[in-house]
């Protein structure tokens, strides 16, 4: 008798859906999903539910459509691997991780703390600990000098000795070590321990801009897009200060041509920076990494 009823009450809900009222069918897959244990799991599928349905309405999406964007995935998983990610690169392409970390900031920029930007990619594992002063560069490492001095603050501007500053950058020819068997391991890449006054620098060699892996699936929706696959040249940093939350940033040359168009759009507002001329064939390039008190939590660190 109850599993009679059981069998019933399972086939009475899709039967009992209109055919041609997309407004049941999405209260249909809301409903499904409404016994969803973890609220914030929950709250996410039901609003990804809602905006995929409406995203399908509103370009009346073809079944063939729908099954090239599967394709899609399926070939963004294979195209990943210990050292791609497509996946990172589609939410970067479209705008979303610069959307989610502005957003996770919004409260510190509003005081004044220093705009974050993509990890991307790149940031490696024990990259080397460097004193103050020194190069990031391997002697042979061709390109205009670059000295940077940095200063780390709390949002207050207390200055925070013993801070923790990584930096890595790509080559003056857009290739990070990694990628070019021509560069020392770990060339251009540093750790740097903040001074009794949160004072840092070193000197390198002025980045090029370089451009995003486009072998795989988005590679070919740029294409398709006819977009541009290029960064403006950039410094990356992830700060760590005891008592404060983890900042991930890059600033950018504003000279460069690509300055406006990054593809993966991190080079925002204050972060865009001129390399000052020293007069001597060499740039500098001072910045102040301001972060906000909080909870110490590091980023996932993509490569070994
Ligand atoms: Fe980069």
């Amino acid at each position: 008798m109850m599993a009679a009823a059981a069998v019933n009450t399972h086939a009475a809900a899709p039967s009992g859906l209109s055919a041609s009222d997309p407004a049941e069918l999405l209260a249909a897959v809301l409903r499904a999903n409404a016994g969803t244990p973890n609220a914030r799991l929950k709250q996410v599928m039901d609003a990804l539910i809602r905006h995929a349905h409406a995203f399908a309405l509103e370009v009346d999406l073809t079944s063939a459509e729908l099954d090239l964007g599967m394709d899609f995935l399926v070939r963004m998983g294979q195209a990943s691997g210990p050292h791609k990610n497509e996946g990172i690169l589609l939410a970067d392409i479209l705008g979303l991780a610069t959307l989610a970390q502005l957003r996770g900031a919004r409260e510190a920029l509003a005081q004044g703390g220093t705009e974050p930007a993509l990890v991307g990619p790149f940031w490696r594992a024990h990259q080397p600990v460097r004193a103050n002063g020194e190069s990031i560069a391997a002697s042979d490492t061709p390109g205009a000098p670059l000295h940077v001095r940095g200063r780390v603050c709390s949002l207050d501007g207390t200055p925070l000795a013993g801070a923790r500053v990584e930096t890595w950058q790509a080559s003056p020819q857009g290739l990070y070590e990694n990628q070019d068997p021509e560069q020392e391991d770990m060339n251009l890449r540093g750790v740097f321990l903040t001074d009794a006054e949160g004072g840092f620098h070193f000197h390198s060699v002025r980045p090029a801009g370089y451009p995003v892996p486009v072998d795989g699936p988005c590679g070919e929706l740029l294409a398709a897009q006819g977009r541009g696959i290029m960064r403006p040249a950039h410094l990356h940093f992830i700060v760590v200060a005891d008592g404060h939350k983890v900042l991930a940033t890059q600033y950018f040359d504003i000279e460069d041509p690509h300055a406006h168009e990054d593809v993966v759009f991190g080079a925002v507002g204050s972060l865009l920076r001129r390399f000052e001329p020293d007069g001597r064939g060499g740039f500098g390039l001072d910045i102040e990494l301001r972060v906000e008190p909080g909870e110490t939590r590091l980023p996932h660190c993509p490569l070994p």
